[in-house]
């Protein structure tokens, strides 16, 4: 558990006073995989939002979830990460995952360093933190307070707790979607340089299709409960929106989620 989040930890408590479990937490999957997913199925009371699904994420293996708002993406990550549990199915994680979401959800009363190494049981906390602030561009924030940070920092520092941890999966919710488009590109060059150095597996919940196209190994749409489609992406990276191929994946993309673009204008 000392691998787990503060954050988690939290949001796991409180998930289990509101409910009763239904089925097990996520056991622990076998080496060489980083998410076994087996006939998960998620009701809101008669709202079917996740039905059957199945999934399975390699060790080390980047790959974006898209979907239209309101599919189920969320509850799938939550899922994963032991914040709720699910109605039936079986799923298989890691022990050492770590999860960021679209707000950086930092303790405004600790300062930066303060907030990386919440909840981790190890004397070496301070000197980890350094590292990994020095690893996201901030280690001249170390001392800051989470006020003063702006959007990008903020979600760098929630992206050093992430690390910190050394996570096998590392699950994150829209993690850009609030960030303005330079910081965005920034934090995209980030995050693979992360993923490159550390090789965790990545579940990259985003709404943004070019995102998906740019980062991911394997790109998977959720549809009515279940992965409704299935696309791996060879392209060396970095990648960039101007190599053959990427057009034609961004309309097949925006296709499957129901955007008819104009062939003549797009
Ligand atoms: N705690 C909850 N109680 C009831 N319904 C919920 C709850 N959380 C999510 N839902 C419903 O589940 C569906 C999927 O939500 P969510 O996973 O947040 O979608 P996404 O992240 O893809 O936008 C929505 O219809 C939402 O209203
Ligand atoms: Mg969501």
């Amino acid at each position: 558990m000392q691998t787990l989040s503060h954050d988690l930890a939290r949001l796991r408590r409180q998930s289990a006073r509101a409910a009763q479990p239904v089925v097990p937490e996520p056991v622990q999957v076998p080496a060489g995989a980083a998410v076994r997913a087996s006939g998960v199925t998620k009701r809101f009371g008669a709202n079917v939002v996740l039905d059957d699904l199945d999934l399975e994420i390699r060790a080390g293996e980047f790959v974006a979830l898209l979907g239209r708002s309101g599919c189920g993406k969320t509850t799938l990550l939550r899922a994963l990460a032991g914040i709720d549990r699910v109605t039936a199915g079986t799923l298989q994680v890691p022990t050492a995952l770590a999860a960021a979401f679209q707000e950086p959800r930092l303790m405004p009363w600790k300062r930066a360093w303060r907030n990386v190494t919440l909840g981790l049981k190890t004397d070496a906390g301070r000197e980890r933190a350094r590292q990994a602030l020095a690893e996201v561009g901030l280690a001249h924030r170390e001392n800051a307070w989470p006020a003063t940070l702006s959007g990008g920092e903020a979600q760098r520092v929630a992206l050093a707790r992430a690390l910190v941890r050394e996570p096998q999966l590392l699950l994150l919710d829209e993690p850009f979607a609030a960030l303005d488009a330079l910081t965005r590109i920034r934090m995209h060059a980030l995050i693979l340089q992360l993923w490159q150095r550390h090789r965790p597996a990545v579940l990259l919940v985003t709404h943004d299709v070019d995102e998906a196209v740019l980062l991911a190994d394997r790109i998977l749409v959720l549809e009515a409960g279940r992965v409704a489609a299935d696309i791996a992406v060879a392209a060396p990276r970095p990648r960039s929106a101007e190599r053959p191929g990427f057009q034609e994946l961004r309309s097949r993309l925006l296709g499957l989620l129901g955007v008819e673009l104009d062939a003549g204008r797009a």
